[in-house]
């Protein structure tokens, strides 16, 4: 099989929301974009229509949705079986599909079941995703030629280290993400892999509808030094500046993207 020629991204999670601008934003920097999301099987046409701009006549060629849910084995070998015979190498990956809890509920009454769902999507999919991705960067880092550079991005949260008492199973997921950053660009080093992390503050997504009011009126008082909603946008471009190789000398960093919300304020 002959190697695809343009670098080639998996987003996870590129349905809608931070993955689909992420995605939107390496295609017209001429990646070739791998969307992937659990619950549909098929994109809808806007979405086509959308990459039809950038990749014109070549979007076959160029592009690849794969229905996958990340919390399974399965469905994590199925992302890295198809991705191998469509284009025979893998430039990127960005750990980006997440779920929020059902349900909002208090750490003293919060469910198993909402804990496993929520750790086995944000935390082990990723994990396992980035382990076998990372095996396969590692052997194409040795057949290719030094055009080759690798990244893996993670999207952690302001939740890494912000406690919200009703959503813990989330806030437990996002920590354990920061340390995979850790552990992952800590390994892959000697490979010429870095590994980033973008801690995301409120962004406006489908994500955070069901509290859009609630954070409305934070951002309305004051909440973060940058006083607006985060949008999608604002996440796809420090992936971009990654990508672009313009952090050089850094690996295992966290880009905080979250309007100024973590510096602590007097
Ligand atoms: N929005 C925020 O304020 C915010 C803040 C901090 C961090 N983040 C993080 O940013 C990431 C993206 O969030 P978002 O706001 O863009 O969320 P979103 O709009 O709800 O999109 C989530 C995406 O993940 C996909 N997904 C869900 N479960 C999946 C699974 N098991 N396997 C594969 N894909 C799955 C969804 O695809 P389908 O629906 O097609 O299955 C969808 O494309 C998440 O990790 C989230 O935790 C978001």
């Amino acid at each position: 099989m002959t190697m695809h020629e343009h670098r080639v991204v998996l987003v996870t999670g590129s349905t809608q929301g931070i993955g689909k601008a992420a995605i939107l934003e390496l295609a017209k920097i001429d990646f070739s974009v791998i969307v992937n999301g659990a619950s549909t099987q098929n994109l809808p046409q806007d979405y086509f229509n959308t990459l039809k701009e950038i990749y014109g006549n070549n979007l076959d060629e160029r592009f690849l949705y794969i229905q996958a849910d990340i919390s399974k084995k399965a469905d994590r070998q199925k992302l890295l079986e198809k991705t191998k015979n469509k284009f025979g190498r893998i430039d990127v990956l960005v750990n980006n599909a997440g779920v929020a809890p059902k349900v909002r509920q208090d750490i003293l009454k919060a469910s198993e079941e909402s804990y496993d769902r929520v750790l086995a999507v944000n935390l082990k999919g990723p994990f396992f995703l980035s382990q076998i991705f990372s095996n396969w960067m590692i052997e194409l880092k040795t057949s290719l030629n030094d055009e080759y550079s690798p990244y893996i991005i993670n999207i952690s949260s302001i939740n890494r280290y912000t406690s919200s008492t009703n959503r813990g199973e989330y806030c437990i997921s996002k920590a354990g993400i920061h340390m995979m950053t850790k552990l992952y660009a800590d390994r892959l080093a000697e490979y010429g892999i870095p590994v980033f992390e973008i801690s995301p503050g409120i962004i406006e997504t489908a994500m955070t509808e069901k509290v859009h009011l609630k954070y409305d009126k934070l951002i309305e008082g004051g909440f973060t030094p940058i006083n607006r909603w985060g949008k999608p946008l604002d996440i796809a471009k420090p992936i971009i500046a990654i990508v672009n190789g313009l952090l050089p000398f850094s690996t295992g960093t966290v880009i905080d993207i979250d309007g100024g919300f973590h510096l602590h304020r007097l």
